[in-house]
């Protein structure tokens, strides 16, 4: 991350400077015996393994490297269990993980992969199967120091269609350790204004195709956010509205996409304080890991420049915290769109933000919007820590965003979005109360952004729906279990590799 040379952090901590490594993978056909390098990595399955009467294995790949195991090409031969029978997107990417700890054990810098059995791999699946393995960002993100450089994969073909799949499976790792760092970072290097600095970098990176723009408070106050501006309120780090166009370099469009991401870069819960044990609120600088997916997107996106596509990617950046000019339990604010909201729990901060970006969203004329939050500790409690709640009126919506899924290997979970829980968000002094009960915190808090119900009818007053328009399609995905590895004590970056798929899927 880059350093703010016109700010002293609190604490002093300077950013971490992590550059992502460049690790190049190519598609070869070389012969493995003649393959040259620190490490050969055959990937086998139980069947593989399988030996004859003579203790000879009878896998052909692994009988030609026994026999040349004095003379062989590379240094080492390293033999990575698949399990029974591979077949499956995770089981390559466990490969991936699992060589990259072998290299940087062995400080290997030049690595090859070869399957003992890539020859049974029906030829339309070799591609996926290479791009799933180059897929492991850990190859990048865990030593500082990396020492590998190149990777080799053998047996699944050459061409420049394998080529352009490593490469996409290179630029999505780059943008998921781009996100991860950014939530790993904590909330007094990352605040407000440092996001909103690292999205100005993707756009002048990608100044062909990205523009952005950023909003202040007096901004924001002019476009009458008051929802946000809110939430901002108490901060002594002022709040930034985040806002990155993506257009493609040439070409018409045919679809109008919108990402927007909660970006709170902590959440204290406000005068509703998170206490208690389990609150982890010594974890919530992850509270912008929404935002984290979303940028970590428009950084793909950038680089990737698909066709047919624009892309707005907006974040309402902001801190949660507690002062004599904050938000008390029981203020009314008032939404861009007019909307007043009884803010009967200062926890329940994201919907506000939420509200007023997802305004601004449906201004910029999209047809879709996705929007990744970690909203709700009851999403963790249905799903638990590896799943992220989906709420959609839309199932075309849904099979887009499933399918994109299934190839990026994240895993998501459809919820209703059950009518008859909007009961809960009635307000008596304002249009509506922005918590419901304990009961269901996860949908309430869905039904809180659009007012829709499963049939895409409206809850609310029913001649102006709450923040998306009804023409939109509408999908929310509350990323607060998988946004954080509990046993690694870090960030995933899930989601972007999803969304980048999914954008990919709607371009041309
Ligand atoms: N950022 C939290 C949600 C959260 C909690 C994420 C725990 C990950 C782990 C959100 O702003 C929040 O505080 N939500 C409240 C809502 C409640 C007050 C209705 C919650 O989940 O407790
Ligand atoms: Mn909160
Ligand atoms: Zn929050």
């Amino acid at each position: 991350m880059a350093h703010s040379l016109a700010r002293a952090t609190l604490g002093l901590t300077q950013p971490a400077n992590v550059d992502v490594p460049k690790i190049s993978f190519s598609a070869k056909d070389v012969d493995v015996v003649e393959w040259k390098g620190d490490i050969l990595a055959v990937g086998v399955t139980e069947k593989d393994m399988a030996k004859d009467e003579s203790t000879k294995f009878e896998n052909s790949l692994l009988k030609k490297l026994d026999a040349h195991l004095g003379g062989l090409g590379s240094k080492r031969v390293g033999l990575v269990g698949l399990g029974q029978s591979a077949s499956t997107t995770l089981a390559f990417r466990n490969l991936g993980e699992a060589i990259a700890a072998i290299a940087k054990s062995a400080h290997a810098s030049d690595v090859a992969i070869v399957l003992a059995s890539s020859e049974s791999i029906p030829n339309e699946s070799k591609l996926n199967t290479a791009s799933a393995i180059a897929s492991d960002n850990r190859y990048k993100s865990d030593s500082k120091k990396p020492v590998l450089k190149s990777v080799d994969i053998l047996g699944l073909g050459t061409g420049p269609e394998i080529e352009k799949k490593l490469k996409y499976a290179e630029d999505v790792s780059s943008a998921v350790v781009f996100g991860r760092e950014l939530v790993n970072s904590p909330a007094n290097v990352l605040t407000p204004v440092v996001l909103a600095e690292e999205a100005s970098k993707i756009a002048s990176t990608y100044s062909d195709v990205i523009s952005a723009t950023i909003l202040n408070a007096e901004q924001c106050k002019e476009l009458k956010m008051g929802s946000y501006l809110g939430v901002a309120a108490a901060s002594a780090n002022p709040p930034h509205f985040i806002h990155l166009c993506y257009k493609p370099p040439s070409g018409p469009v045919k679809a109008k996409l919108a990402l927007v991401g909660k970006g709170l870069t902590f959440d204290s819960g406000g005068y509703n304080i998170k206490t208690g044990p389990g609150c982890s609120i010594e974890l919530m600088k992850f509270d912008m890991g929404g935002s984290a997916a979303v940028l970590g997107a428009a950084k793909a996106i950038g680089q990737i420049k698909p066709r047919g596509v624009e892309v707005h990617f907006i974040v309402a950046a902001c801190e949660n915290m507690i002062s004599g000019t904050g938000m008390r339990p029981g203020d009314i604010v008032t939404a861009s769109n007019g909307k007043t909201i009884e803010v009967n729990n200062t926890d329940a901060e994201g919907r506000l933000t939420l509200a007023d970006a997802l305004v601004y969203a449906c201004n910029q004329g999209v047809e879709k919007i996705v929007d990744l939050a970690t909203l709700t500790g009851a999403c963790v409690v249905a799903l638990g820590p590896s799943i992220a709640g989906v709420f959609t009126p839309s199932d075309d919506l849904a099979n887009e965003v499933f399918t994109a899924a299934e190839v990026s290997g994240e895993k998501l979970w459809r919820m209703p979005l059950e009518e008859s829980y909007w009961e809960s968000m009635k307000s008596g002094v304002a249009d509506m109360v922005n918590t419901g009960g304990r009961q269901g915190g996860a949908i309430t808090a869905a039904h809180f952004e659009t007012g829709t119900c499963t049939q895409g009818q409206l809850l609310v007053n029913r001649r102006e729906p709450p923040f998306v328009d009804e023409k939109v399609q509408w999908m929310h995905i509350d990323l607060a279990g998988p946004v954080w590895n509990e046993k690694k004590r870090s960030a995933t970056g899930f989601g972007i590799s999803t969304l980048v798929e999914w954008v990919l899927r709607n371009s041309s």
